[in-house]
């Protein structure tokens, strides 16, 4: 009987330990879960032209690719040759015997502030303003065998579908939901067959911009996303970063323990300490401010904190509703049908529509402007001071110029005669709050504090 329950223990700790972080912290800078790419040889050859582009255009002459993309790893656990390539892209043996580079989640889920690139943060400086079917056909005549078409043309095949779904008004936001939808209207839901055609109506061309939240606060919550649709299991809707290139279940399911393991890594990673000093007496008399005017939304900290993921209904909030409209709304009914018939759906995978936000756990704060969840609110002054913050902004897109006093990226406020006046391609650079999902309206809740209070709160809320 004492064996049986030691063994039942053992069986059972093994379990609970089974999930690994270190090793999904490994699967997600060196794993191939994007499952196609652009063949390794193809973007050598494309990368000495990148080179002789000035930084300062390249840009504006190909917006995915920021030379150089060989270059040593500049995060720890890079492996082959991920040791020598730019951590938002992964190199990986596709099932086809072909060494490829894709995106892999660091594209979107890590940013440099200064000299440090931080995993985990939302990445602000991705470009997702231009026509990606643009890209390929530059990329075109650098391929030279019949097999790297052959495999590149899985990973065209995907982007030059979905590419007009995405294409977002302003350089820094982000359209990873419209991208899942548009692959999900070229898919069989139960087999991933992909049709070249749409099996059901692509998702609309209107994207509302988001701004990536960043992962240290999955510690936190048992939902995921900004209004907490989805609740149960996670892990299967992280794996949809799959369905670009997978054309099979099986091909899911071989990834299933591997996302096991980047689960249990992102529920374990805690966030960035504030890298610089401070103001203590300042900060402890912010606290109380805080307790009084904000952890009835967004919990408390420290050893004993309490946070309880609470939803904020619109009409409390009242920040851009375009998100929450779209999530809501009954054109959406489809996309969420595809899901469950899918694989990337699990028995305890549950979706809830909700008509809000979820108040955020602040951890990390210090490091993930732009502020709200479309990104409007250049730093923290403006989220406590709705007066302030501007219309129309402009920032370097340099992680130089992060601005870890004022906390938020430094900008610049043009005028309307200036939008008018810039042509495209700088126009991609200013956030125009008057466009659809783009407001920057709303969480008042810091205007009745004196600027006194409002630099005390902001210096709390560097210890978090
Ligand atoms: C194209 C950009 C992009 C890629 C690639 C991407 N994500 Fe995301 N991710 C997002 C965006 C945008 C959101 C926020 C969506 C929302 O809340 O509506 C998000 C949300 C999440 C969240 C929930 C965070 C929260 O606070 O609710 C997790 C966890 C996550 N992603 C994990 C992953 C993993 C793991 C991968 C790779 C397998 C990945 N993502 C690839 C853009 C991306
Ligand atoms: C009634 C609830 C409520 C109160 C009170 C409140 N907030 Fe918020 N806060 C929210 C919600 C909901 C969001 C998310 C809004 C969105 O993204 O559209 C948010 C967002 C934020 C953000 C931006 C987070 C990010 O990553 O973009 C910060 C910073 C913030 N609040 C700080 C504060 C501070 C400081 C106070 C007190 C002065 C405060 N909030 C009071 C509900 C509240």
């Amino acid at each position: 009987m004492k064996f049986l329950v030691f063994f039942l223990l053992l069986s059972f700790s093994h379990l609970s330990f089974a999930a690994d972080p270190e090793k999904g912290y490994d699967y997600l800078v060196n794993g191939g879960y994007i499952g196609c790419g652009i063949p390794i040889d193809v973007l050598k050859r494309v990368e000495p032209f990148l080179n002789a582009v000035p930084q300062s255009l390249s840009g504006w002459f190909n917006p995915l690719f920021q030379a150089p993309l060989f270059k040593k790893s500049e995060i720890p656990g890079r492996t082959g040759t991920n040791a020598n390539l730019s951590h938002e892209f992964n190199a990986f043996v596709t099932r086809r015997g072909n060494e490829v580079a894709n995106f892999n989640c660091l594209s979107c889920h890590s940013q440099r502030i200064g000299n440090q690139v931080i995993v985990g943060l939302g990445n602000s400086l991705r470009d997702f303003t231009y026509d990606i079917r643009f890209l390929l056909a530059e990329i075109r005549p650098f391929y030279r065998t019949s097999k790297e078409r052959e495999e590149g043309a899985f990973f065209e095949r995907s982007l030059s579908a979905i590419s007009p779904y995405i294409q977002m008004h302003t350089v820094g936001v982000n359209p990873a939901i419209n991208l899942t939808f548009a692959l999900m209207a070229h898919r069989v839901p139960e087999t991933l067959a992909w049709s070249d055609s749409f099996l059901m109506d692509p998702p609309s061309k209107e994207v509302p911009p988001v701004h990536v939240p960043p992962w240290w606060r999955m510690r936190k919550r048992k939902t995921m996303f900004y209004s907490g649709e989805i609740a149960g299991e996670h892990r299967r809707i992280m794996m949809l970063a799959s369905s670009l290139c997978a054309d099979s279940v099986d091909q899911v399911e071989e990834m299933d323990e591997a996302f096991k393991d980047v689960e249990s890594y992102i529920h374990s990673l805690p966030p960035p300490p504030y890298p610089h000093s401070v103001d203590s007496a300042l900060a402890s008399r912010g606290k109380g401010l805080f307790l009084k005017n904000c952890a009835s939304c967004h919990g408390t900290y420290g050893p004993n904190g309490v946070y309880s993921e609470k939803l904020i209904p619109i009409e409390i909030v009242k920040t851009d509703p375009a998100l929450m409209i779209q999530e809501t709304s009954k054109d959406h009914d489809r996309f969420i049908d595809w899901g469950r018939r899918s694989i990337y759906y699990t028995q305890e995978t549950t979706f809830h529509p909700n008509q809000g936000y979820i108040a955020p756990a602040l951890d990390g704060i210090w490091a993930t402007a732009p502020y709200l969840h479309n990104g409007s609110v250049p730093n923290l002054e403006g989220v406590l001071n709705s007066s302030v913050r501007p219309k129309y902004w402009k920032r370097s897109f340099d992680s130089q110029d992060y601005d870890t006093i004022q906390l938020g990226w430094k900008y610049q406020s043009v005028s309307l005669w200036d939008v008018f006046d810039f042509l495209p391609f700088e126009k991609r650079f200013v956030y125009d709050t008057t466009l659809a999902g783009y407001s920057n309206q709303g969480h008042d809740f810091g205007d009745t504090l004196s600027q006194d209070e409002r630099l005390s709160v902001i210096e709390y809320l560097k210890l978090l």
